[in-house]
């Protein structure tokens, strides 16, 4: 049984989700960062939309669900969230999210936020065994190591495509261990 740890408690925890076939976990993983008392707020990438409803994320982590850089709000969106986070975290993270972030781009919500936060990123990587095998995408992680962002590693097992190998998204009891080694680093 999770035990309650108070370094999450009332933490801001921005919650980036992407095109993975893995997004459908992040509704559990919600339910577990909510069961640790900390603040939950999910943005999007247009991908992720396809895998999970933003309707269903806002229902549990009962909080407004951002997926666009350019809304009706009086407020930047990037630039409030990328300042209210205690933390960011992508989870599960593309390929392509990775070589967005490696190459500096801010062209959606979820790269624009992360390149104007002082907050610690965490990236937790799902895909395809081939793929995250890939020299460019592990350039891209070395990249993203070298200035400052956290890798939670994919752990092996069968794929969504049917293979077997690296590349399913962390546990949840992973990704929270994570989270709390930053925090305890940041105290
Ligand atoms: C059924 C399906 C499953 C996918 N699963 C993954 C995945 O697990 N990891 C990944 O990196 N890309 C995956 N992709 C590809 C991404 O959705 C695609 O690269 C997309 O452009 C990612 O956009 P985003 O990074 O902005 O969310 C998948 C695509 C499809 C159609």
């Amino acid at each position: 049984m999770q035990t309650k740890n108070p370094l999450f408690k009332e933490k801001e925890i921005i919650l980036g989700v992407t095109g993975s076939i893995a997004a459908y976990k992040v509704a559990e993983l919600i339910g577990a960062l909510k069961k640790e008392e900390a603040e939950v707020t999910v943005m999007m990438t247009e991908s992720a939309k396809r895998f999970i409803t933003p309707l269903t994320l806002r229902t549990i982590s009962k909080n407004y669900v951002y997926h666009s850089l350019f809304t009706e709000e009086w407020n930047i969106s990037h630039i409030s969230l990328a300042t209210k986070g205690d933390l960011i975290l992508i989870a599960p993270a593309t390929a392509n999210i990775i070589a967005k972030l490696a190459a500096g781009f801010a062209d959606d919500l979820l790269t624009a936020v992360c390149l104007s936060t002082k907050a610690p990123i965490l990236i937790a990587p799902a895909m395809n065994s081939q793929m995250y095998a890939n020299p460019i995408l592990q350039e891209n992680i070395k990249k993203l190591k070298k200035s400052g962002y956290r890798i939670i590693p994919p752990v092996s097992g069968t794929l969504a495509c049917g293979e077997i190998g690296e590349g399913r998204l962390a546990s949840i009891e992973a990704i929270l261990k994570e989270i709390k080694r930053t925090f305890e680093k940041s105290h």
